[in-house]
């Protein structure tokens, strides 16, 4: 569609409409809306550059989706909606190339460059001053893919194989929302067939993301965006990769019926206007001088690049050129990969470090004997958690490859077994925490390992914000800065201290003058008087949210009730389950803990056990201790207010569907959280059952 058509939505009757109104008044909206979202995914996923907000884009998404179930003889073959991807297969189709998929020769090293000058000079039987015009590109470190277009449409996607073979992996690739479904006609004209290679690719920021919730819900992860990329396209069912936010860039002719091009450069232009993304780093080089300039400042941005590269490509510009020096074997004489230092190198774990976060979490570091990793000295790599290292089965003494990739911090990718000591044990994480020697657990299910301890050092800053916090101590005017300043100041090194702060002292730090200081003082008093309910979640026990903390209250309302209770007795409350009364327990267990609780009682803070009223509660036994996910759109009751009236029944609300998810409310376009929980045998809730469930 063309700019001027552009109405950002305000009016989906275009002039073509009146003029096809003969026709079908929801064909013309269909064809509207299925035109102008493509065009707005591609501003979005190619040009980086939206003009109309999310949300807006998400309404217009609906509407066709809406339009095109009521009619779905109208939808058309480059629809948006089929991005969420199609039905699963039972497997991938072989299909053989057009053209073969060749690969690049290597240089490895600069005089390798200008060899590869020389050559093709030599080929073409030029002088050796005559200046050869290049085009430099970086070479994407993905998956390489082949696309086929029939008159502008996609009708083919593969995946590269054996350079002759390839497997269909078209449904896949359609979910990949910077492929173009369909050319866009303002730009070059459009071959009859176009074949097109190029790269698909993690964008590192997905990448990551994905890697730690794979992580958080004990899932192995993938040790890069490539594997995680092949794996992707590998998946049976398009749907699972279309959570995975692939993304593609395209670098290379394979087929034009019908268009030639003179040039790679003007190549790389037409695939611009066509709707494809390309690299916006290429450069025309004119000699290999600036082709090997080119080469240092890639290296330079490598590590602020959002996707992985492993060197540059340098292509020969012209065409006839590129004809006339043909292909030796497998790879063609016009182009050369020049690679960048290895990011992966062999090393020794000295020793297994545990490092305590603020929140408690327990991380192993590596260190190693140090080692030169593309430039940059390595002595240390995470090892993530007790899973990674089970999984990996890394031992202190083994002899591992190592990985650094961009400005991430570096990663064992594998143990060489055969260099493994004799002696050598597997590694487990400590049993109590290295910081203040509290118990560390490891909650079933859980791939983190936490220290329990109350007053850690290593989490003071943030069990220390939680204590004063308004629903737990409630002490006002002791926020986060305030938390920070005293304990950077050495002021409070235990929970304890800060209720032994005098006023002097509280006036010793920025900004408090005497009257903000007794205010302090004042609200810290306040907040001696307290129930037990605030008290028990200000402790901060793993699991223990205000919710449990009421619920605990309840059944069991003083302190020494609930030292004297045994793990099946917690476990025996009502909606408190295995997990949560083992984590009670364990906290509970510990002397330092119950220490610490009785000193601050000892300095009068006064838990009150709840009234007789506070245990008659609005909690539904539908709800209580039940989780929900919610998605899609409502039409009776926002987000907000659903999130509110399930939690007030004692329900809870997550963002993301897991194993523990009880309920999917899934209201109108539900996308992937609806898939993943009927994939996991979720109850589903329609927004029609939860308003019957809350009345
Ligand atoms: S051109 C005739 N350009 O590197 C070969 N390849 O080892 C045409 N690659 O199989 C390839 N970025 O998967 C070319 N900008 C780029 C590339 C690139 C990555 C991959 C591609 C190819 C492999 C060659």
């Amino acid at each position: 569609m063309s700019q001027d058509q552009i109405n950002l939505f305000a009016n989906v009757e275009t002039e073509s409409a009146t003029d096809s109104a003969a026709h079908n008044e929801k064909q013309i909206e269909i064809n509207t809306l299925t035109d102008q979202l493509n065009y707005h995914a591609h501003r979005y996923y190619v040009l980086d550059d939206p003009i109309i907000s999310d949300a807006e884009y998400d309404r217009q998404y609906r509407k066709l989706e809406a339009l095109e179930a009521e009619y779905p003889e109208f939808k058309r073959a480059d629809t948006p909606t089929q991005r969420v991807g199609g039905p699963p297969l039972e497997g991938f189709e072989k299909v053989r190339h057009n053209v073969p998929m060749l690969s690049l020769a290597n240089a490895m090293d600069e005089d390798e460059m200008r060899e590869f000058g020389f050559r093709i000079k030599r080929h073409l039987k030029v002088p050796s001053t005559t200046i050869i015009t290049y085009v430099i590109e970086p070479k994407i470190d993905g998956v390489a893919i082949s696309l086929r277009y029939e008159d502008g449409l996609l009708t083919m996607g593969t995946t590269r194989g054996d350079g002759v073979y390839g497997e269909d992996i078209t449904g896949n690739l359609k979910t990949i929302q910077s492929i173009p479904l369909q050319l866009n006609r303002d730009g070059h004209p459009i071959p009859s067939v176009l074949e097109v290679r190029g790269e698909a690719y993690f964008p590192r920021d997905v990448f990551h993301a994905f890697n730690a919730k794979r992580l958080a819900a004990g899932e192995p992860t993938f040790a890069n965006p490539r594997n995680a990329t092949a794996g992707s396209l590998k998946q049976l069912d398009p749907k699972v990769t279309a959570q995975r936010s692939l993304a593609a860039f395209l670098y290379a002719p394979a087929l034009s019926e019908g268009v030639t091009f003179e040039s790679h450069w003007d190549f790389l232009s037409a695939l611009e206007g066509w709707g494809f993304q390309v690299n916006p780093l290429g450069r025309l080089c004119e000699g290999m001088e600036p082709v090997i300039q080119g080469y240092h400042e890639l290296m330079a941005l490598r590590p602020t690049l959002n996707y992985d590269i492993d060197g540059m490509v340098i292509k020969v510009n012209d065409y006839a050129l590129q004809e006339r020096l043909g292909a030796v074997s497998k790879s063609p004489r016009w182009a050369i990969a020049f690679k960048f230092p290895a990011q992966q190198e062999t090393t020794q774990i000295e020793t297994i470090e545990v490092q305590v976060g603020r929140t408690g979490a327990l991380t192993p570091v590596a260190h190693l004997t140090p080692v030169n990793v593309g430039g940059v000295t390595v002595s240390r790599a995470t090892l993530h958690n007790q899973d990674e290292i089970d999984r990996k089965d890394i031992r202190v003494g083994d002899t591992v490859v190592i990985q650094r990739a961009g400005d991430v911090i570096p990663e064992v990718v594998k143990v060489i077994r055969d260099l493994r000591p004799a002696d050598s044990q597997p590694y487990r994480l400590p049993k109590v925490c290295p910081i203040c020697g509290s118990e560390t657990e490891r909650a079933p299910g859980e791939a983190v390992t936490t220290c329990t301890g109350l007053d850690c050092p290593a989490k003071l800053k943030a069990s220390l914000q939680h204590f004063a916090s308004r629903k737990a101590m409630n002490i006002e005017g002791l926020g986060k800065k305030l938390v920070e300043q005293v304990i950077d100041g050495g002021m409070v090194r235990h929970i304890l201290d800060l209720y032994r702060i005098d006023l002097e002292g509280w006036m010793t730090l920025e900004r408090m003058g005497k009257k903000s200081a007794t205010k302090l003082l004042a609200n810290l008093e306040k907040s001696k008087e307290t129930t037990m309910r605030r008290f028990l979640f200000a402790l901060g026990i793993r699991h223990v949210g205000e919710g449990t903390a009421r619920i605990l209250s309840e059944a069991l309302p003083s302190l020494q009730q609930i030292y004297d209770a045994s793990l099946h007795d917690l476990e025996n409350i009502r909606d408190i389950g295995p997990i949560v009364a083992a984590s009670i327990h364990r906290f509970f267990a510990q002397e330092k803990n119950r220490e610490t609780i009785q000193a601050l009682l000892d300095l009068g803070i006064h838990p009150e056990p709840p009234l007789p009223k506070e245990t008659t509660t609005t909690e539904d036994p539908n709800f209580a201790g039940k989780r929900f996910v919610l998605t899609g759109s409502m039409e009776s009751l926002s987000r907000n207010e659903a999130k509110a009236l399930i939690e007030e029944r004692g329900g809870k609300v997550s963002g993301s569907v897991s194993r523990k998810t009880d309920f999917l409310v899934a209201g109108a376009s539900a996308g992937s959280k609806l898939t993943k929980a009927q994939n996991l045998g979720i109850t589903i809730l329609t927004e029609e059952d939860l308003t019957t469930m809350l009345q």
